[in-house]
């Protein structure tokens, strides 16, 4: 286990001394830096004014402030914002707003739509739309069933197309949940916009809400500030958090289209959106978030992110020619590459050894098996860069 008592930037300083480049934004939510000044200063400011409140029948600056620079950024359409403070709430949000947006219009719709590979958290329903296997085969009898359509691999694009077309022709479903452009803790799988846009048309021609899950891709991850924009995808449900603080302090929010927030408004309480939780919006997680939202209304950050972007693109391409390397790939910010073994996946035995050895090399990746990742916050450097290449291929001279 290693003691970390400072992080800086890039960089997270230990107990021992060591200075560690964070190539993985400490788990994909620092987005400008660990303890950005700005984001730093919020969050003490706000401490000391009104750091916690109940979030029903009471509001607060801080929430409203996040709610309205959310409609300047996210795609025109979701103006209605719901609070919760994680990646998986944020998912049980966006599940319950399409079931009781069905059931408050007066429509039997149940069937939820997933893809295979995908993740969406460890809270029971998040489990649910996520693909079954080793992190969830202890709590299989309290998962509920899903149509579950294939991955768009490679070539084998219009498969998922058909099979997204037929699951929402038969007994036509109330949902379809998607990870855009990256499928994340699923092994860092990447398909592209023109597959997202066609699942969203399919969708809209039966009338099935389409969950956009950009907890992992948003924040300027895939190159843009959400990873639906490549593909002008307006989904009618969107779940972000992870670097909605910039990574600061846990926060999510789940957005949603007007006629599904209009559904569960009325005199009528037993239409009302029945999700509540004690820290729901809390003011200091807030100011961290408006912080944050502040950088990205500036242009600096985004020409970060397409700065890391082509950096990234720089320091994976000599990879495509290594053959100990498979599916060297790259979208926006995020770079992923397999490491040939003969037991690849998620409990491929040369995943804790790289992890290991790089720890060894002070850079903190964690491979997903046999799949070597890097996603780091966007001021690190093209010195970081190298390092944090360096670090793999030297892992793979030793480890391969
Ligand atoms: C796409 C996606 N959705 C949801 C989650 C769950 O987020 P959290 O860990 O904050 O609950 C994750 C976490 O990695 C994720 O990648």
């Amino acid at each position: 286990m290693t003691r970390v008592v400072r992080g800086d930037g890039a960089y997270l300083h230990t107990g021992d001394g060591r200075r560690i480049i964070d190539a993985i934004s400490s788990w994909w939510v620092v987005t400008h830096g660990h303890c950005h000044p700005h984001i730093v200063s919020a969050i003490q400011e706000q401490a000391s004014k009104l750091n916690q409140i109940i979030f029903a029948g009471y509001t607060h600056d801080p929430a409203e402030e996040v709610a309205a620079q959310l409609m300047k950024l996210a795609p025109r359409g979701l103006d209605h914002v719901f609070f919760s403070d994680s990646g998986s709430a944020s998912v049980e949000v966006a599940l319950k707003m399409a079931l009781g947006y069905w059931h408050n219009i007066g429509k039997q719709r149940i069937r939820i739509v997933v893809m295979q590979h995908s993740y969406h958290g460890d809270t029971v329903g998040a489990m649910s739309v996520g693909a079954r296997g080793v992190f969830n085969a202890a709590y299989g009898p309290l998962l509920f069933d899903v149509t579950a359509i294939p991955f768009p691999a490679r070539g084998r694009e219009q498969a998922t197309l058909d099979a997204l077309d037929a699951a929402c022709r038969n007994e036509i479903p109330a949902v379809f949940i998607v990870e855009p452009l990256i499928l994340g803790v699923g092994g860092m799988l990447m398909y592209p916009a023109w597959v997202l846009s066609e699942m969203k048309r399919i969708c809209e021609a039966s009338d099935v809400l389409f969950i956009a899950d950009e907890v992992m891709t948003g924040w300027g991850r895939t190159g843009t500030l959400f990873a639906c924009e490549q593909a002008n995808v307006i989904p009618d449900i969107a779940c972000y958090s992870k670097g909605l603080t910039g990574g600061a302090l846990p926060l999510a929010v789940t957005l949603c289209r007007a006629d599904i927030f209009d559904a569960h408004y009325s005199k009528d309480r037993t239409r009302t959106f029945f999700h509540s939780s004690s820290y729901t919006a809390n003011p200091v997680a807030c100011a961290a978030a408006k912080a944050s939202l502040d950088l990205w209304q500036d242009q600096e950050s985004r020409q970060r992110v397409a700065s890391v972007a082509a950096m990234q693109e720089h320091a994976i391409d000599p990879f495509r020619a290594d053959p100990r390397f498979a599916n060297v790939r790259r979208t926006g910010t995020i770079t992923a590459l397999d490491l040939e073994t003969s037991d690849p996946g998620y409990l491929a035995n040369i995943g804790p050894k790289l992890q290991a050895f790089l720890e060894g090399r002070n850079l903190l990746l964690r491979p997903l098996g046999n799949t070597i990742y890097v996603m780091p916050p966007y001021c690190v450097t093209a010195a970081d860069l190298d390092q944090i290449y360096a670090g793999i291929r030297d892992a793979a001279d030793a480890l391969a």
